[in-house]
């Protein structure tokens, strides 16, 4: 069985009071059982105290999380471990640009008998107090954006013309990932950027490069995997 991260977490020695404040989320949101296949099992723990710390201070106060950083930083791992330690369902999208309202929050569709609305996976996080992957965030397009502004900003409601307003639930976060500078992608704009706490992410540190190798590899002799990681002198 996989470890929970949880126990992770206090391994790395992170503080008391965050270890509680994951306690007692898990304790205060409960998880309806139809959703708890969602709940990430994830194959590598994220390694790196300091973005661990931020990120979960911030995901408690409420807050959602832009990750930025370059490639292979654990953007998504990181994203993963989050909704796998507080114990919430995930919802992943990514925002290439064929994503558009209606994929976002749903659709009325025809099954068979009658039409019937089919909810969108941000819809779905909203309603049942997920987590929700926005995959590089910054190949959406503008109605994609547009989407996300108004469930972002302090109204947190998703108005579907023709439908109820739904509510987005207390414990439903987003979680955005970008690189920069990358073909197709462009910078966010302030009002977006204002609405998460940012992380830039850093490239992993080598002490934490020897725990994720001798976790992926656990019969390597720690000698070895040294040397995998050691930087490259060329
Ligand atoms: N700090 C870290 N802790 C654990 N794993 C890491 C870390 N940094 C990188 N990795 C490893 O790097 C690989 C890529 O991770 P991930 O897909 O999350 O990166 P990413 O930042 O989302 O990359 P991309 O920008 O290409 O989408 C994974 O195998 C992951 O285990
Ligand atoms: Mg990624």
């Amino acid at each position: 069985m996989r470890q929970d991260p949880l126990d992770n977490l206090k391994e790395e020695g992170i503080e008391e009071s965050l270890i509680s404040g994951i306690e007692t989320f898990r304790q205060t949101y409960s998880l309806e059982e139809k959703w708890q296949k969602r709940v990430p099992q994830p194959d590598y723990f994220y390694y790196g105290k300091d973005i661990w710390r931020k990120a979960l201070a911030a995901i408690l106060e409420g807050e959602n999380l832009l990750l930025i950083g370059p490639k292979a930083t654990g953007k998504n791992v990181l994203a993963e471990n989050l909704a796998a330690v507080l114990n919430r369902p995930e919802w992943n999208v990514s925002f290439h640009i064929n994503v558009d309202a209606s994929y976002l929050l749903g659709e009325d569709t025809y099954n068979g008998k009658e039409v019937v609305f089919r909810p969108g996976p941000i819809t779905l996080c909203a309603e049942h107090g997920g987590f929700a992957v926005l995959d590089e965030i910054n190949m959406a397009r503008n109605e994609a954006l547009a989407v996300l502004h108004s469930i972002l900003d302090f109204r947190h409601v998703i108005d579907l013309p023709g439908y109820e307003r739904i509510a987005v639930q207390p414990s439903s976060r987003f979680i955005a990932t970008m690189n920069y500078g990358y073909a197709g992608t462009r910078e966010l704009n302030e009002a977006l950027c204002s609405r998460f706490a940012v992380l830039q992410m850093p490239i992993i540190a080598e002490s934490d490069l020897h725990k994720l190798f001798l976790h992926a590899f656990p019969d390597m002799k720690p000698d070895i995997a040294e040397q995998f990681i050691l930087p490259n002198s060329s």
